[in-house]
């Protein structure tokens, strides 16, 4: 059943290219301008969006919001579940409230559609599981395609969710006159090539596994990322304490200054997504900071990008992107990381301690 594969998490990892292409197959239309998404949604009719979810669907919920605003040009709010169903939020008719959820099982995520459609809000579930409880209570559903996931520690269905949301977003930005014929195509592009870029990133197993083997036995880790990739150092701590149990926090790379630099030293290895983006130079000087103090720096980079050797002690390198595409190639680094460090301290990957694959209780 794991297809030779070591664990479900590894094979699932593995799976991704294959599952993008079915998150994104026959959603591309109009000469690779469009996106075709079966709603019933008018997205003329929106003029706030509102995401809602628990865990990794949370964090694909943050990338959906930079997607969203950028290319939509829409307000977009994410909460936790367990808040927003509790906090009496503000909507109405023009709001529309996205949950995403792998299993469509999450109590609290049911109860926050729950409280939005009592609210008068429009709702879309960007769900994994068909038939699921979610998918019966939502006014849509996309279908993120990516098949039964295992692991209890989520991979296959983030990268598909987030795929997911880079089809919604493109989809609203289009409807709604924003987004040009242009540069939808410029961004499909990129999607259409992610799974071939998702597995060259697989390629470089080896290199963070080493990076795996030489920090396995610390007892903290900082992750850092920002703009889209802020939510991929979220994930990468997320799957780093979920299966490892090495205590993980991740920062926005630009908050480091306001508080969290205090725990630099040469024990707590620092991960620094620092991919091509528009903010790359800044990243750059964080990192500059970080070994100031002693810090070691495991830099995520852009393939070609020698100069970053400067500034980092291991560089894990990835293909190159749209900086808005480039959440869902590179968590799946992180995703080996955490793999790899877990795998090597001998823990229970598919199973980790005290965690259900679905919470269906509060
Ligand atoms: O099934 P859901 O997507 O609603 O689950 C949400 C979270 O419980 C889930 O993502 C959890 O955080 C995973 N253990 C993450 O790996």
């Amino acid at each position: 059943e794991k297809a030779g594969f070591e664990h479900f998490m590894l094979k699932e990892i593995y799976e991704q290219p294959t599952v993008l292409q079915h998150t994104l197959g026959g959603r591309f239309a109009g000469n690779g301008t469009d996106v075709q998404l079966e709603l019933g949604l008018d997205p003329l009719a929106v003029d706030r969006v509102v995401i809602s979810a628990c865990g990794t669907a949370f964090y694909s919920g943050l990338v959906g919001e930079y997607l969203i605003e950028r290319l939509a040009r829409l307000p977009v709010e994410v909460e936790i579940a367990s808040e927003f169903r509790y906090r009496e939020p503000v909507l109405d008719e023009r709001t529309l409230c996205v949950v995403v959820s792998q299993s469509g099982e999450t109590i609290d995520t049911l109860e926050a559609l729950r409280e939005a459609k009592r609210q008068g809000a429009r709702t879309l579930a960007v769900l994994n599981a068909k038939g699921s409880s979610i998918s019966r209570e939502a006014d849509d559903v996309l279908y993120i395609h990516a098949g039964p996931e295992i692991g209890v520690a989520s991979t296959k269905a983030y990268t598909a969710m987030v795929a997911a949301f880079e089809l919604l977003a493109i989809f609203l930005g289009r409807a709604r006159g924003v987004l040009s014929g242009e540069a939808a195509a410029e961004l499909i592009r990129a999607l259409r090539a992610l799974p071939g870029l998702v597995e060259e990133t697989l390629g470089a197993r080896p290199e963070i596994a080493a990076v795996a083997e030489a920090f396995k036995d610390k007892r903290d880790y900082l992750f850092l990322g920002r703009g889209a990739n802020y939510p991929t150092a979220l994930e990468g701590a997320l799957k780093l304490k979920e299966i490892s149990y090495i205590h993980a926090e991740a920062y926005a790379t630009g908050e480091m200054k306001h508080g969290p630099i205090a725990l630099i030293d040469a024990d707590m290895p620092v991960v620094a997504v620092a991919t091509a983006s528009a903010l790359y130079d800044k990243t750059i000087s964080n990192l500059q900071e970080v070994r100031a103090r002693d810090g070691v720096v495991i830099a995520l980079a852009s393939r070609g990008d020698e100069a970053i050797r400067a500034h980092a002690d291991h560089v894990i390198y990835v293909p190159r992107t749209l900086e808005l595409v480039s959440p869902i190639v590179n968590v799946v680094a992180l995703q080996l990381l955490a793999y790899e460090t877990a795998a090597r301290l001998g823990r229970d990957v598919d199973q980790p301690r005290n965690l259900a694959k679905s919470v269906t209780v509060e």
